[in-house]
């Protein structure tokens, strides 16, 4: 049999982020040589014999045992992210929500408290306000991240953000928020899926985990579901344990490879995505049409300051207000024709939606409209096309919704 034995190249530590989501967690397969990782599609892995199995299981062995635990080409990926977000160690999941989820149970317990900052992702939202407490565990709503700190007693144990926030594209100062965190003895969560580690690395800025999910920009093409926890060893442990022995949560290998493929361009797409978002947010901006466009990479943006500081550039989504409400975001909505009307972020192709009607639509009304969900609030994903054709379409659409 062939064996390509050509070790991990070289000390990745000093490498940039282009050839890290490239090389970092993979080397060609030793009996092939395929470059490419393999798709390992087994559920379960052979025993040489009896005492190996055991030894396997009471870990006295090195081994794989069963996918659901741990696959060789799920393990690429999670290789890859931990290196990406400067992490001990990442665990993949079949979605962000399972991330989520995974890691909320793994550090929370029926009489604990959470608090939970800012606007956040209606899914992420509604576990805050109605799953966690169904398990016995307060979720406590902190308007900002000064207000951590009134928020927190003998029972809190943790704290979560999203930065940049979906869909509003609120900005969480991750330093001050491990700075509040950290003597108080509380874990620290982050969801990064806007940024991903092109843009921040929140473990660097002194956050415990960081969550992602990989649907969006790590996958990148909208084609696989998925999800990731990214920690030091003791919460990637606890995570692992509840979100795949427990939760069961896994990633398909087959997905797995997807999402290899797909961090191998993220940095290239996020430049571009990043280009075009700044061009439209500028273009709507002075748009009569649009009362306000949330833009962390527009100086008005209230957390202008604290991007320029956390963030490489400001990501590629946006969301816009339009002067005449819910009827002018529809017939804006529906008259583009190169942005696609859609659902998630992240992907190649650049997709628009009316949040108060779908991914926010669950969330109380009263809530939504606090955290700045308005009826005339359009978010955008701006993808890898040329920005002057984006513009083109943007504009077009706008005329109709003047
Ligand atoms: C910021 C953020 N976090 C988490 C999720 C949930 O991810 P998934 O849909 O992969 O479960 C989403 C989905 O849109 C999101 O936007």
């Amino acid at each position: 049999m062939l064996t390509h034995t050509r070790p991990i190249p070289g000390n990745l530590a000093s490498c940039g982020i282009r050839t890290l989501a490239v090389h970092a967690g993979q080397h060609p397969d030793p009996g092939s040589g395929a470059i490419a990782t393999p798709v390992v599609s087994t559920s379960s892995f052979a025993f040489d014999d009896f005492d190996a199995g055991a030894a396997r299981f009471a870990g006295a062995e090195p081994g794989y045992l069963y996918s659901r635990f741990a696959n060789p080409t799920v393990a690429v990926f999670e290789r890859k992210m931990a290196a990406l977000e400067g992490g001990d160690q990442a665990i993949a999941f079949s979605s962000g929500m399972a991330a989520i989820c995974a890691t909320l149970l793994a550090v929370l317990k029926a009489g604990d408290e959470v608090v939970y900052v800012g606007t956040l992702y209606g899914g992420t939202d509604g576990v805050m306000r109605q799953m966690l407490p169904r398990l016995g565990i307060r979720a406590v709503h902190a308007s900002a991240v000064e207000d951590i700190p009134g928020c927190v007693n003998e029972r809190t144990r943790a704290v979560y953000v999203e930065t940049p926030s979906n869909p509003t594209l609120g900005i969480c100062d991750l330093a001050k928020v491990a700075a509040l965190t950290k003597p108080r003895g509380l874990i620290s969560i982050a969801d990064n899926t806007f940024a991903t580690p092109v843009l921040t690395r929140p473990i660097g800025l002194g956050i415990d985990v960081v969550v992602h999910s990989a649907t969006k920009y790590i996958g990148g093409h909208g084609d696989a579901t998925g999800g990731v926890a990214v920690a030091g060893l003791s919460h990637a442990n606890a995570i692992r344990k509840t979100g795949m022995k427990e939760l069961g949560g896994c990633m398909s290998p087959h997905d797995a490879a997807l999402f290899i493929r797909g961090l191998k361009t993220l940095p290239l797409r996020m430049a571009a995505s990043c280009d075009n978002a700044q061009m439209i947010a500028e273009a709507l901006r002075r748009h009569p049409a649009v009362a306000k466009v949330h833009y962390p990479g527009l100086p008005e943006h209230p957390g202008h300051d604290i991007a320029v500081r956390q963030m490489r550039r400001f990501g590629g989504i946006l969301s816009l207000e339009l002067a005449g409400g819910q009827p002018a975001a529809r017939v804006f909505l529906d008259k583009l024709k190169l942005v696609t009307q859609a659902v998630s972020v992240g992907d190649t192709d650049s997709l628009a939606c009316h949040p108060a009607s779908t991914t926010h639509s669950a969330v109380d009304p009263a809530a939504r409209l606090a955290g700045g969900v308005t009826p005339g609030l359009v978010r955008m994903s701006l993808g890898i096309e040329d920005g002057d054709d984006l513009q083109r379409d943007v504009i077009a659409a706008l005329e109709d919704a003047s």
